[in-house]
């Protein structure tokens, strides 16, 4: 089926697996993550949709009995400098239901799970508009919903018409919030016509974009925000199996002098567990603590949330995918040809790598 599909002989897929310690038949069924490294190998660029496509097709007969459920929304806060992202982002997690057993102590990891009384919401705090192009262009969607900030004071500014244009071209719906209402010289209604030329028509207008008022100093609309958003997330019917293997995105990483390689991951699908195998870029390795948003010692993280892993052979790149794999060797054998590959086409470009690269890896 595999090979069908890629339009190669079925022996050469077998070769392949073979290739990766999996003995395989004709008609042996191979796992998602298999599948995927397979049609990386013969040089497709595997898609989502497409790999699920595969994927799920090879895995109905393995592992059946998975039931997909509601899963909380993945939400980036967007916007021009200075209109109040991080004010929202505050005052959201001020309503966090959950933050006071923490002791109020937040730990940054650059993404954060709340439990609002509308329902549980992970926010990306993403460093801006660069990270998400990046991301993009990298083939990661790790947001289902952007939540576009513009001061009621200042209206549509460059970066606001930025934002728009990635989340538009990214196809993630955007929810508008109008912060500063509490300004003597705000004026919603200027935002609301300046962003219609957008194709962000208001609801009361017409259109089918939400829009809330908000004051995230005087912490005003923030319950509403939240509410909307639940109510979008629910439209969008976002669905998780949690009891698949895992599969996520890396959010960030970096060398930790105590702890090794040390990445933000966001779980997209299934559970990870201590002691679980993967394959992160071109890393490998196996879990060997978590942690919440909150820096709390876990063992099990499912789908939407942000957790901290530690256990990784090298410090792999935002945007990379983060794959549970059956086996140790499994987990080597990939890493290992995709670094081998990573190296083959730098050199094949005839790329100068730069000294940040170099350090980068080491
Ligand atoms: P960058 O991260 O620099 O792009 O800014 P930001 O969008 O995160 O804005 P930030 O939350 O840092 O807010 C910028 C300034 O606006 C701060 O001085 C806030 O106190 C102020 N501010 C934010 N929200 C409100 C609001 O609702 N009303 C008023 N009056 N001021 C606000
Ligand atoms: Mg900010």
């Amino acid at each position: 089926d595999l090979a069908a599909r890629m339009k190669v002989k079925a022996s050469e897929v077998i070769a392949k697996l073979m290739g990766l310690g999996v003995m395989a038949t004709m008609n042996q069924v191979v796992d998602i993550e298999t599948a995927t490294l397979i049609a990386t190998d013969f040089g497709y660029e595997v898609e989502q949709g497409i790999t699920e496509e595969i994927g799920i097709q090879l895995l109905d007969a393995q592992e059946e009995g998975g039931e997909t459920k509601m899963r909380p929304p993945v939400v980036t806060v967007m916007g021009h400098v200075d209109h109040g992202k991080t004010s929202i982002l505050d005052a959201i997690r001020k309503t966090d239901v959950a933050e006071g057993e923490a002791g109020g102590i937040t730990q940054h990891i650059g993404a954060y799970h709340v439990r609002s009384k509308a329902g549980d919401v992970t926010f990306v705090d993403t460093p801006g508009h660069a990270a998400f192009t990046e991301m993009r262009s990298r083939g990661a969607q790790i947001t289902d919903l952007v939540i576009l900030v513009v001061a009621a004071d200042d209206g549509v500014m460059d970066q606001t018409k930025e934002a728009i244009n990635h989340a538009q071209a990214a196809g993630v719906p955007i929810l508008v919030a109008v912060n500063k209402i509490d300004k003597d010289n705000a004026d919603p209604d200027r935002v609301k016509r300046e962003l219609s030329d957008f194709g962000l028509i208001p609801e009361d207008w017409g259109g089918q974009t939400i829009y809330c008022e908000t004051s995230a100093k005087k912490n005003v609309g923030i319950d509403e925000l939240l509410e909307n958003i639940q109510l979008m997330a629910e439209m969008l019917e976002l669905q998780a199996d949690a009891s698949r293997k895992a599969k996520g995105r890396v959010v960030e990483a970096q060398l930790d002098k105590g702890r090794g390689a040390v990445a933000t991951v966001l779980i997209q699908d299934g559970t990870l567990r201590n002691g679980d195998y993967f394959v992160v870029g071109q890393y490998s390795g196996k879990v060997r603590a978590m942690r919440d948003d909150k820096g709390r010692p876990i063992r099990e993280a499912g789908p939407s949330a942000p957790i901290e892993v530690q256990g990784l052979s090298g410090v792999p790149l935002a945007g990379d995918e983060f794959i549970v794999v059956t086996d140790e060797k499994m987990a080597k054998n990939v890493s290992q040809a995709r670094s081998m590959k990573v190296r083959e086409t730098e050199l094949a470009a005839g790329s100068k790598i730069s000294l940040d690269k170099l350090f980068e890896k080491m």
